[in-house]
């Protein structure tokens, strides 16, 4: 039987040079021509990734040189994740039917089963349940959808794409923000979608990004204080903070603003509304001069200069 099939491998693979060099890919026609040759096989049969890779001859440069592979291509590696199988299941199966069916897609898959092949590796640093809350995990997309695993891409972390360009991708609508105004330098390079959001976890309100003000903080230690003189509720509470204030990723106002000048203040400070004296005449509540150190204050409670 071994050796049948061994002979029915050479077999495909002279037809499969002959057409790949035709058609530069596979065609179903071709397909069944080919696999006249090809030996008769228990459905759940492994047939190893070179004579997968025959047929989606796309990937054969990409396979043995790419770093995530150097486990599942080495001997010592356990069968069942070895090779192309490891994530797509048997191929015997795949190799006679005729539409070339019966393997599984993770593309086509949905839920756990579309990404279950990864965390038999990946569940040490991510959770499956974790994933499945996400926005992304919910609108269907895979960890194929943005990491390539059969060739290398030049990327880190095995991505399809530069993050930001991928993640724009998709959200488009965002990246008219950073070309506001006052915005976060994402496109000009000097930082990236991932300093802000983790593509992989969270849920709800933290959907997808990175702990609370922490992730502001670490760039802007400046603010993090502890101040002698706390602007509390603005700053610190956790609910409103930084983001009572600032867009994150671009503002039409200055600095980020959610408000222009005053307005800022005024979310919460309605009560000088009407005020006289906190008029200024040139400039707003900190360009005037007054409340300049609002982010919190080491001499004064009114955050005065
Ligand atoms: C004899 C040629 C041949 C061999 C060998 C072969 N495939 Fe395929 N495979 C095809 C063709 C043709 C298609 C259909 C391509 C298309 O529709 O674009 C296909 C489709 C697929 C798909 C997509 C299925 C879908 O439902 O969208 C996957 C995944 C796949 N093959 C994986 C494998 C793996 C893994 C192996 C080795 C275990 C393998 N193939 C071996 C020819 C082959
Ligand atoms: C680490 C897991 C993994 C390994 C190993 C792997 N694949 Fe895949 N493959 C995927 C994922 C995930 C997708 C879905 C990509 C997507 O969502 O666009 C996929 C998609 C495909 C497709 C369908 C492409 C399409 O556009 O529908 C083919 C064909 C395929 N793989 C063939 C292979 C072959 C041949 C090998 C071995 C040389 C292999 N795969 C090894 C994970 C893997
Ligand atoms: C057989 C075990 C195994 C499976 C299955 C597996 N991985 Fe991995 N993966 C690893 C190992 C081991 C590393 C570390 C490789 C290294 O750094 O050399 C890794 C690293 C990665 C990295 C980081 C690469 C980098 O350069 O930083 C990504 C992204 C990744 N895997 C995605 C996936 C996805 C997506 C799937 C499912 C389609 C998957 N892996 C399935 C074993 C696996
Ligand atoms: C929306 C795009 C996207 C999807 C979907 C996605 N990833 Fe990632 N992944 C990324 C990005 C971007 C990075 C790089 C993170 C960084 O730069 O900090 C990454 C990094 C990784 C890493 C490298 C280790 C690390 O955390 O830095 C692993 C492993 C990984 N992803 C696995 C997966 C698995 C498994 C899935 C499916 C459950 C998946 N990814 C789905 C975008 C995605
Ligand atoms: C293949 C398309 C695609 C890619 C690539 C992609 N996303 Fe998404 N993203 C979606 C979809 C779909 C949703 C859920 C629907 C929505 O809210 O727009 C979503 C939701 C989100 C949300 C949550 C929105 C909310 O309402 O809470 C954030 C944040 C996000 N993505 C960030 C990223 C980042 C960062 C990257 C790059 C690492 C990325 N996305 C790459 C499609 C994508
Ligand atoms: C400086 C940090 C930061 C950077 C950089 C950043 N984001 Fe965000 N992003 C956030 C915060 C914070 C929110 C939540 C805003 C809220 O809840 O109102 C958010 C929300 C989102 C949302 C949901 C939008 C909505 O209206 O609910 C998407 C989608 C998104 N970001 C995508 C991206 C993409 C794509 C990039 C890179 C091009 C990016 N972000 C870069 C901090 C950032
Ligand atoms: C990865 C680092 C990083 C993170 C995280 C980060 N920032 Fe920034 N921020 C920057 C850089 C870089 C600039 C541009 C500074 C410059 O141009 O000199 C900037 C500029 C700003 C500015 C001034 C914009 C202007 O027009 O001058 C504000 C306000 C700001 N960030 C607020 C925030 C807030 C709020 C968050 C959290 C949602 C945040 N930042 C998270 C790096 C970061
Ligand atoms: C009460 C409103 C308010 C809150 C809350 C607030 N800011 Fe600001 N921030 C401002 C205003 C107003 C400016 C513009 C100052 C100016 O015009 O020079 C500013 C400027 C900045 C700047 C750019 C100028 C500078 O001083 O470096 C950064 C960075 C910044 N804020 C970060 C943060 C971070 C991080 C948080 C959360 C910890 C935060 N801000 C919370 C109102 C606020
Ligand atoms: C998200 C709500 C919020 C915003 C926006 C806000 N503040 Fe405050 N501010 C507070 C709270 C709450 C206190 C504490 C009130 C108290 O202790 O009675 C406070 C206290 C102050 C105080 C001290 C008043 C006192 O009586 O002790 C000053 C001055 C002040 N804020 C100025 C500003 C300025 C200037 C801005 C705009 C840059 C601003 N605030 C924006 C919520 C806010």
């Amino acid at each position: 039987m071994g050796l049948v099939r061994r002979e029915g491998r050479v077999m495909l693979m002279a037809a499969m040079v002959t057409i790949a060099a035709a058609v530069g890919c596979w065609t179903p026609a071709g397909g069944a021509e080919a696999k006249a040759g090809a030996a008769k096989g228990k459905a759940n049969e492994r047939i190893g990734a070179a004579v997968c890779l025959q047929c989606h001859s796309q990937f054969e440069k990409g396979w043995y040189g790419l770093r995530h592979n150097r486990y599942r291509t080495s001997e010592s590696a356990p069968e069942m994740l070895q090779g192309c199988e490891g994530c797509h299941g048997p191929g015997q199966a795949h190799l006679e039917d005729e539409n070339f069916g019966k393997i599984f897609s993770p593309k086509k898959a949905t839920g756990l089963k579309a990404v279950a092949m990864c965390f038999q590796c990946h569940e040490t640093t991510m959770k499956a349940a974790s994933w499945l809350q996400t926005p992304h995990a919910k609108a269907g997309l895979g960890c194929g959808t943005c990491h390539e695993m059969h060739m290398d891409t030049k990327q880190p972390a095995l991505l399809r794409d530069k993050t930001t360009t991928l993640c724009l991708s998709c959200h488009r609508e965002e990246e008219a923000a950073f070309r506001l105004n006052s915005h976060h330098p994402v496109l000009e390079g000097r930082m990236g979608c991932t300093d802000c959001h983790d593509p992989h976890v969270g849920a709800g309100k933290r959907a997808l990004l990175k702990v609370n003000d922490d992730k502001c903080l670490r760039c802007h230690l400046e603010k993090r204080g502890p101040f002698a003189y706390e602007h509390q509720t603005a700053l610190h509470a956790g609910e409103a903070s930084c983001a009572s204030c600032h867009k994150p990723h671009g503002s039409p106002n200055p600095r980020l603003g959610t408000y222009y000048g005053r307005g800022m203040c005024l979310q919460c400070h309605s009560e000088i509304a009407g005020d006289a004296r906190h008029r200024p005449r040139v400039g707003n509540c900190w360009v005037a001069g007054c409340h300049s150190r609002f982010h919190g204050s080491n001499a004064n409670r009114f955050f005065l200069n």
